[in-house]
């Protein structure tokens, strides 16, 4: 991809930076089931509401955000993911991709009833600025959600803790509860269509010698993934 414009404040995300093809390809193998939807929509039903997803990258998460909601906003600093996101809704009506980050909403007071922010690193210790920008555009009796990998569990998580050992998912759990955010940790799959295309996920995922480990480890074309839903109420 050419320049691709970043807003400030973005965080390198170099899987859907760099393979969007094969990001794609991971997110249609993501909770084929729907248990996140179940859950957002159990909390926070978003019939004819207004739907915020910040970070939306290249919108997969938005047409079906809209077939519900009253509109739907989606937020990307990255300006090449944000006009694939674009053309991914340009015909859905109700939906908007506005090229900005969580640090600087692009969004008047008190406008938001329900925020997704899904695979967001840009959530989590030091992302204050962000919080504050939620406090800022949710409206009284709005509800957010922050959805991450929960390293302490499932085959995903064993992955994820070799891969990623720098990362403190027990700070990050004590972060959010300082917050005031409560967690709801659901238990999904990677369901993919073929090998093919699980290998070439955990390899945009993983560096080179920790993806081949994986791989020599683990046959098929699934696996169970546990993830932290991080919710609150303004
Ligand atoms: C791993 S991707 C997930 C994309 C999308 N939520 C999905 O599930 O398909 C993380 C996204 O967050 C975006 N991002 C990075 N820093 C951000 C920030 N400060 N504010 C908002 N989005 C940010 C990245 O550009 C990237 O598109």
């Amino acid at each position: 991809m050419a320049d691709p414009d970043l807003a400030p404040g973005a965080i390198p995300s170099p899987n859907i930076w760099n393979h969007p093809q094969v990001y794609e390809v991971e997110n249609r193998a993501v909770d084929r089931a729907g248990a996140i939807t179940s859950l957002m929509q159990r909390l926070a039903p978003w019939e004819g509401r207004d739907l915020l997803d910040i970070g939306c990258g290249t919108g997969f998460h938005l047409p079906a955000f809209a077939a519900r909601a009253g509109t739907v906003i989606g937020i990307e600093p990255h300006g090449d993911l944000a006009a694939i996101a674009r053309r991914r809704i340009r015909r859905v009506p109700n939906a908007t991709v506005v090229h900005g980050s969580a640090e600087a909403l692009p969004l008047p007071d008190e406008s938001v009833d329900v925020m997704h922010a899904r695979w967001a690193y840009f959530f989590g210790p030091g992302c204050e600025p962000g919080l504050a920008e939620l406090d800022r555009v949710m409206r009284p009796g709005s509800r957010g959600f922050v959805i991450d990998n929960d390293p302490s569990r499932s085959t995903f998580g064993q992955w994820f803790r070799l891969g990623y050992p720098q990362v403190d998912y027990v700070e990050t759990a004590a972060f959010w509860a300082d917050q005031g955010w409560e967690r709801h940790g659901v238990d999904m799959a990677w369901t993919f269509d073929s090998r093919e295309d699980l290998e070439s996920v955990v390899r945009i995922e993983f560096a080179e010698a920790v993806a081949e480990e994986i791989l020599a480890g683990h046959e098929g074309t699934s696996v169970d993934y546990a993830v932290n839903v991080w919710t609150r109420v303004w």
